[in-house]
């Protein structure tokens, strides 16, 4: 298994491009299973979660064919069976996704229980009793969520949590069921929207998506379409801190900066200088040590879960305490005992991590636990004094998308070694 070798104290400076969103990607693959053509997905990233999705599809007999470009093409057609093995739905919860486009579209879906995760317990209970609301029958047998249908009725969902693949899963089902389907606490994620818009270019009609009501009139069919995905917020904020934590001076490329806000207001606070355009961010450090930052995370338009260990990587090194406050996930802090390993000060109290800033962190080996904290790790390892060697970086490989080249292009001393 390969590890991250990063030797730290480089100050980051040059521009790279952002890759299209994992968390969008994904969800467009699935919902592809809904049209009587042929899709192709365009700006697809080349990560381990795309080609876990397209194996899934494959393996129910869709053909799926990717080109040079990562354009992928999904013919549904040749579908033969509507089942998510366990096997495959155990290395990516994401999985799931196919249930509510093969309710919908075939009456029928065999999905494995996606069961406990690094991060959370992560319970699909509202997936299942949405789909059951639109007429859907379902049991759990075996491990496996068996879902039986004839056509799919609308109806009133009202959300108990606010939930992205949720409200995915739920949107991509009603838009073939008979009549309306309103969905009230809906997530309002970039992500979401994303799919909605994939949706809509192939027939469906959706409106509210990006507010909390997301009102779908069922249509008959969907045609095959083109679409691109939008670009990956999360890296792109993962590469602002990486810029932040080394006093340096990043650029993105390929990026959407209003799907940034709350992260770009927290980088400016710990003193960053940032400047926009429609698809690019700058971000100049100046060459200054970071202003700890307090963080709290919510659903989207707030501060993004996915960006919180980042934020707690940059506390560690910045000038002050900060506080980071997860309140989505129930067990996202194992970054935060590794990078107590590399000199970090950081106190635990629940749901709460008090950093203590210190002037240095120290290399040591630590472990990748999930995606995010790995990603954390490397800019710890971008600042910390000495060699840090990540092992279990095939989490890091899920979603950023070639981390080693991009950091690199950067000017930092990263490399890929075999273990
Ligand atoms: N929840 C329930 N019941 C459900 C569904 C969710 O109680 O039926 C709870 C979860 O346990 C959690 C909260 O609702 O406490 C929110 O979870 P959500 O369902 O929104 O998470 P998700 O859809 O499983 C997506 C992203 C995650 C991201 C979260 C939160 C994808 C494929 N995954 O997960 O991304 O952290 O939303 O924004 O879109 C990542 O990319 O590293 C990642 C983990």
């Amino acid at each position: 298994m390969d590890k991250l070798q990063i030797t730290g104290g480089i100050r980051l400076d040059g521009e790279i491009r952002i890759s299209g969103a994992k968390n969008a990607t994904l969800p467009v693959l699935a919902a592809a299973l809904l049209a009587d053509g042929p899709v192709t997905i365009g700006n697809v990233p080349h990560l381990h979660d795309v080609t876990t999705m397209i194996e899934l599809l494959a393996r129910m007999g869709v053909t799926v064919t990717v080109d040079e470009k990562m354009r992928i093409e999904v013919d549904p057609s040749t579908i033969t069976e509507c089942f998510a093995p366990y096997e495959l739905v155990k290395t990516m919860r994401a999985s799931i996704l196919v249930l509510g486009p093969l309710v919908a579209r075939y009456g029928r879906a065999d999905v494995s229980l996606p069961g406990g995760c690094a991060i959370g317990a992560r319970p699909v209970n509202i997936h299942v009793a949405g789909l059951q609301a639109m007429g859907a029958d379902i049991h759990i047998e075996g491990g496996y969520i068996r879902a039986r249908a004839g056509r799919l009725h609308g109806a009133r969902l009202v959300l108990d949590t606010v939930t992205v693949t949720g409200t995915e899963n739920l949107m991509m089902a009603a838009v073939l069921a008979d009549g309306e389907t309103v969905i009230e606490n809906a997530a309002r994620e970039p992500e979401v929207v994303d799919v909605a818009n994939f949706l809509i270019a192939m027939g469906a009609q959706i409106e509210g998506a990006g507010t909390d009501k997301i009102v779908i009139n069922g249509v008959k069919s969907l045609h095959g379409t083109h679409y691109d995905v939008l670009p990956d917020r999360i890296e792109a904020g993962t590469y602002l801190v990486a810029g932040a934590i080394t006093g340096g001076h990043v650029r993105l490329k390929n990026t959407r900066p209003e799907h940034l806000d709350a992260v770009l207001a927290k980088l400016t606070e710990s003193g960053a200088h940032i400047t926009t355009g429609t698809d690019w961010v700058d971000l100049d450090m100046g060459g200054r040590r970071p202003r700890s930052v307090d963080v709290r995370t919510a659903p989207y338009p707030a501060f993004p879960t996915d960006m919180q260990a980042q934020f707690a990587a940059l506390d560690t090194v910045a000038n002050g305490v900060g506080t980071v406050v997860e309140t989505i996930f129930e067990n996202r802090f194992m970054h935060m005992l590794e990078m107590r390993r590399m000199g970090a000060e950081i106190r635990l109290e629940g749901n709460t991590a008090i950093i203590h800033g210190v002037d240095e962190l120290t290399a040591a080996p630590v472990m990748a636990t999930d995606l995010r904290a790995s990603a954390s790790l490397v800019l710890a390892g971008l600042v910390a004094k000495g060699r840090t060697d990540i092992e279990r970086i095939y989490h890091i490989d899920r979603g950023y998308e070639a981390i080693e080249e991009k950091l690199a292009q950067l000017g930092a001393h990263i490399r890929r070694v075999p273990n």
